[in-house]
């Protein structure tokens, strides 16, 4: 490759990894598998030796990922936190073990161990009681989320037997297949995005604000890796024995191995065996055994030299690809999912596969019944990774990606620079009609109860609401008649609508659900543009002059408020009496009451009751108007009305006075 070629390549390679980076560890939303990441940055750190007049300290290659968080107390690591070195190939491994050979003779043990898949957690104990519990962010500080952590079982806050007075423990936290696919399909019930992994849901889990959030979660921890000053013996795998006793949950698959032979046989045993365990692993992790031996040959600024990570490949398997599908999403995107002969792939059937858009399709020269390769990285969905030429049947049909759309036949439009097709008819289509009512209802948007996709199929199929302001037009009578729902639910689908009409700005932006304004950047913009009117008539130049908003988001705002459908939809709902304005101050000022119900009832002597709404929104809660079983708190005024009182009362609800409230939210 020649300079400028490597040059070009190198900035490539660094923006996208990134951006992977940023998908991984502060959204736990990956878009690509490890794998797929890792062969990326070996790319660019050989790029980078080859080609040392490009060196830049800013490169990804200089640190490892961070996860740290605006929201938690940081701590610095009294030993920093190291990633391990990985292979993929028994040829690199049998290399490390030549190393350690040459440097220390072959008088030393390994201990061959699971890679667990979670998220790594440093455990620290002060006379057997567990004193704090920090994340690795970026290696040399952590966030605390002993809060959080203390709600997993499988850690112990107070240890039995004879441990040292002040010692720490690393491990992972992770969540079991089982658990992760309950959460799962909670979280699409509710309209929230699934996770992509059990690793991201673990991640995403520790870093939730409320700890009783966490304590649902099933998560749990192994423990790997003990430091301190006074370690009870010079072996690794004695002293986690001894950490066993005094109550710490272990691996129960870990072995001594005194050979690369039979650290070989672990692999080949657990490649094969790992998907009868109820949590994935990715790889297994060989570690020298002596401590002693440890110490003399240290760390590199990465990772230690007396242990690497053996990584397992994806696993892989061919089928026959029977159809491909067109599916419209909320945004008009058109996205092609592959219809494949079921066949067993990582313990389950794989029936389908994503094909993520047209240039796939064409990169991989498809054709109707051609075999194929399928692999499942680190992702739910398996994705198709190669065609078998050779059997390839005669006058088989290439895919052809569509030219109209599936559900409303306008033809699609593909915007320059862009990989997905668009059916451009957002007003009329199905799909996305229905698809940006489920997006708008959804928890983290507008939060109406009672409604999910079935009832918007439902109310669309009975012509009861065609786009989002019809929502507010609805009355009790027109649902009352509707399949499956009584009269109660009814009631409650009405009064969620017109609760939803508290909702702050910045939500209700991201529930309008313009094409790439998502939660974070709608409260960007709302934060710029205190009122929809403001923003409706930015500029270009005055939208990307907001922090993160570059031109493709800028096109995209600018091009939603020109449509005349939604700037009658945007009308429409300001005449509902939605907040389509606000300013920042009252939009975020804690989470405090996240996931709180309050009922606001009564006169107040500080604050309005309008003041006391926005203060409940401002620290993250949510405003209702009747008690219910689902009520929170009910902040009681003057002059409150007694049927109010008596309910909250049957249903033990805690009720407030305006200063006990006040003092619930104060720092
Ligand atoms: S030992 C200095 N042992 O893998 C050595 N790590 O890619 C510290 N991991 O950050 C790590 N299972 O989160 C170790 N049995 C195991 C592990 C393990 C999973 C994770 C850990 C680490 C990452 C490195």
């Amino acid at each position: 490759m020649d300079k400028a070629a490597a040059q070009k390549r190198i900035e490539q390679l660094r923006e996208e990894l990134n951006h992977h980076n940023y998908k991984y560890y502060i959204e736990n939303q990956p878009e690509i598998s490890d794998q797929e990441f890792d062969l990326k940055m070996k790319e660019l750190t050989d790029l980078e030796s080859q080609f040392p007049e490009f060196a830049d300290p800013g490169s990804p290659t200089m640190r490892v990922g961070s996860d740290l968080s605006e929201e938690f107390e940081q701590v610095q690591h009294k030993y920093p936190m190291l990633s391990l070195g990985n292979t993929y190939s028994e040829e690199e491994l049998r290399d490390f073990h030549n190393r350690l050979v040459k440097l220390a003779g072959s008088n030393f043990s390994y201990v061959c161990e699971l890679k667990y898949d979670g998220t790594s957690i440093s455990l620290t104990y002060i006379n057997g009681l567990l004193h704090r519990a920090v994340t690795r962010g970026d290696g040399s500080v952590g966030d605390d989320v002993t809060r959080n952590v203390r709600t997993i079982r499988s850690v112990p806050l107070k240890l039995h037997g004879d441990y040292p007075s002040e010692f720490e423990i690393r491990g992972e936290i992770f969540l079991p297949i089982e658990g992760f696919e309950r959460l799962n399909r909670e979280r699409e019930k509710n309209g929230e995005p699934p996770f992509a992994n059990p690793r991201n849901a673990a991640a995403g889990s520790l870093k939730l604000q409320s700890s009783a959030l966490v304590a649902k979660r099933p998560l749990d921890c192994f423990l790997y890796y003990m430091l301190g000053d006074k370690l009870p013996t010079n072996s690794h795998y004695e002293n986690l024995m001894k950490a066993k006793s005094w109550g710490l949950k272990i691996s129960p698959h870990m072995k001594i191995c005194q050979s690369i032979e039979e650290v070989f046989e672990f692999i080949r045993y657990w490649d094969a065996a790992r998907h009868n365990l109820p949590f994935e692993i990715d790889g297994a992790v060989i570690k020298v055994d002596e401590i002693s031996l440890q110490n003399q040959l240290g760390n590199t600024a990465k990772s230690p030299r007396w242990a690497i990570a053996y990584k397992f490949k994806a696993e892989q398997a061919q089928t026959r690809l029977l159809s491909v599908d067109f599916q419209v999403g909320r945004t008009g995107a058109v996205t092609p999912v592959a219809n494949l002969e079921p066949v067993q792939l990582a313990g389950t059937v794989v029936k389908r596969a994503s094909l993520h858009n047209a240039d796939i399709i064409s990169d991989l020269g498809l054709h109707i019944n051609d075999m194929v390769t399928v692999e499942k990285g680190g992702e739910i969905i398996p994705k198709i990774t190669g065609v078998i030429l050779e059997q390839r049947l005669p006058q088989s049909e290439a895919v052809e990606f569509v030219k109209n759309c599936p559900a409303c036949d306008s033809p699609l439009m593909r915007v320059e620079g862009e990989a997905a097709h668009y059916c451009p008819n957002s007003a009329n289509c199905p799909p996305q009609i229905k698809g940006k009512l489920e997006h708008f209802i959804s928890r983290r948007a507008m939060n109406i109860d009672g409604l999910g996709s079935e009832t918007i199929n439902l109310l669309f199929n009975q012509n009861l609401v065609k786009t989002i302001s019809d929502l507010y037009r609805l009355r009790p009578s027109q649902l009352i008649h509707l399949d499956r729902l009584g009269e109660k639910s009814a009631r409650n689908i009405i009064n969620s609508i017109e609760e939803s009409k508290l909702v702050p700005w910045p939500r209700v932006l991201y529930a309008l659900g313009i094409r790439f304004v998502g939660e974070t950047v709608a409260k960007k913009l709302a934060k710029a543009f205190t009122s929809v009117d403001q923003l409706a008539s930015a500029t270009e130049e005055e939208l990307v002059a907001v922090d993160e908003i570059g031109e493709k988001i800028a096109e995209s705002i600018i091009a939603f408020f020109k449509s005349e459908s939604n700037k009658k939809l945007v009308d429409e709902l300001k005449q509902f009496g939605l907040k389509l304005e606000g300013t920042e101050e009252t939009t975020a000022l804690s989470k405090k009451l996240e996931d709180k119900t309050l009922v606001i009832s009564g006169t107040f002597s500080k604050y309005s009751r309008d003041e006391l709404k926005q203060l409940i929104e401002a620290h993250g809660g949510k405003n209702a108007t009747s008690v219910t079983g689902k009520t929170d708190f009910l902040v009681a005024g003057e002059k409150i009305g007694p049927s109010k009182l008596e309910k909250a009362k049957s249903l033990g609800i805690t009720i407030l006075t305006e200063e006990q409230f006040l003092g619930l939210i104060e720092k």
